[in-house]
């Protein structure tokens, strides 16, 4: 078991790549802090994961809000006494919405979750590893976060920033024994949809790049991922940028 010992938090864990993620992860040993919008889809996890014989905790929280990402952290030093790993994996789709269409609730909406979330997440994680001596961080990007047909410009931009900010901490905090990852997934098999009534013309841009897609993946193959860059294996990978796409971004 290559996570024993460990306490790990998932955001966005009651569905697809976080649901993926926290099982994995329990599987490997680790205690989990299943943290979710939807607290009946992060209680089902846990409640899996207990199941199962692991040790997790649900807890219906949202990451782009400071306090519930305070919560989040705090819950697992109360509960597990401590944060090895910290999966920013929570997001949301921007409806393909281009620039010009994109309303601004729509942009701070989607920037908050996939940005400021993960930062959030990390501000309240950082000091207790620091503490410790050491942690891991994993931020769940997407390709659209290397390329800028795969999504709309909030969607685009948000997974660019989250590049920006795992290199940043990625290097900040090198010496102190953090590792902060990012992984771009192409497309998953998840119930992630388009965010609402897809724009057309957003739609048909991304859609011209699609046909070259070779496959959509199972969240498990992105959890597998996951569990190298939490695990001992990835000791000297950081501010790494890992594409699991079958290919997609290599045309
Ligand atoms: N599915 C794909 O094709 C794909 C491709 C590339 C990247 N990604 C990224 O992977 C991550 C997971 O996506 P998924 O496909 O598993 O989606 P999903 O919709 O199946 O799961 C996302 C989970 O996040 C939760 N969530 C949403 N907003 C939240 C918030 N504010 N606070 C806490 N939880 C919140 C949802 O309730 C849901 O359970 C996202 O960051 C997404 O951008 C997905």
């Amino acid at each position: 078991m290559q996570l024993e010992g460990r306490v790990a938090i998932v955001t966005g864990a009651g569905s697809g790549i976080g649901k993926a993620i926290a099982l994995r992860f329990a599987r490997e040993g680790a205690r989990i802090v299943a943290a979710d919008i939807a607290p009946d889809r992060a209680e089902t996890v846990a409640g899996e994961i207990v199941a199962g014989g692991g040790e997790a905790v649900g807890l219906g929280a949202d990451v782009g809000s400071p306090e519930d990402a305070a919560r989040i952290v705090a819950s697992a030093v109360e509960r597990f006494g401590r944060v090895d790993i910290l999966c920013n994996n929570a997001g949301i789709m921007d409806r393909m919405a281009p620039a010009a269409e994109t309303p601004i609730d729509l942009w701070e909406r989607v920037l908050r979750v996939n940005l400021t979330g993960p930062f959030l997440l990390c501000r309240e994680a950082l000091p207790l590893m620091l503490r410790q001596g050491g942690g891991v961080i994993i931020n769940i990007a997407s390709v659209g976060g290397l390329q800028g047909g795969r999504a709309g410009a909030a969607y685009t931009a948000s997974k660019h920033g989250l590049i920006g900010l795992t290199k940043n901490i990625a290097f900040m905090y090198a010496p102190q024994r953090i590792r902060c990852n990012a992984i771009c997934p192409g497309p998953v098999q998840t119930a992630i949809g388009l965010g609402g009534e897809p724009n057309a013309f957003g739609l048909s841009r991304m859609q011209l790049g699609a046909t070259l897609m070779p496959r959509i993946a199972q969240p498990e193959e992105i959890a597998a991922v996951a569990l190298f860059l939490a695990s001992d294996e990835a000791s000297f990978v950081n501010g790494a940028v890992v594409v699991a796409d079958g290919g997609w971004t290599a045309y």
